[in-house]
């Protein structure tokens, strides 16, 4: 499958599951989508919490679901938030992504009525600390 055809699927299932958004104290409504290693679609949306800080972004539901299912890689995400600029991975998800994927695969940040942004990993997380050190 091509990039376009693979990012239409990500796109869908990230803004698909926009509607389970759990975040009325941001308002801030966003759709994560993993292509895992053996071409699954893992989403998940952003759920927030009436004490602030324990909120969980769409990313890390994602990264659960593809956790609970025994799969460890991904090879591409796609994030969907409101408004029209792209929503930016945080720099806590950029972190949990890097966990799992290697530091070329491309990241895609879309704001639901906007253009997506392509960029790698490693463009968003550089000189980045990993498993492969504590393996060393
Ligand atoms: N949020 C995400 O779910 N993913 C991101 O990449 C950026 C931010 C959520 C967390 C919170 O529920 C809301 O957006 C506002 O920060």
């Amino acid at each position: 499958m091509s990039h376009t055809a693979i990012d239409k699927v990500l796109f869908e299932a990230a803004s698909a599951i926009r509607a389970r958004s759990y975040s009325l104290y941001s308002n801030f409504v966003v759709g994560a989508a993993i292509l895992a290693d053996h071409g699954q679609v893992y989403a998940g949306c952003n759920i927030e919490n009436a004490a602030f800080p324990q909120r969980n972004c769409a990313e890390v539901l994602a990264i659960l679901g593809m956790i609970s299912a025994d799969t460890k890689r991904i090879k591409r995400i796609y994030v969907v938030g409101n408004g029209a600029a792209p929503v930016i991975f945080c720099g806590g998800c950029r972190q949990r992504i890097r966990e799992f994927a290697d530091l070329d695969i491309e990241v895609i940040s879309h704001g639901v009525d906007g253009e997506p942004l392509t960029c790698t990993l490693e463009h968003l997380l550089p000189h980045s600390f990993g498993p492969d050190y504590l393996s060393k």
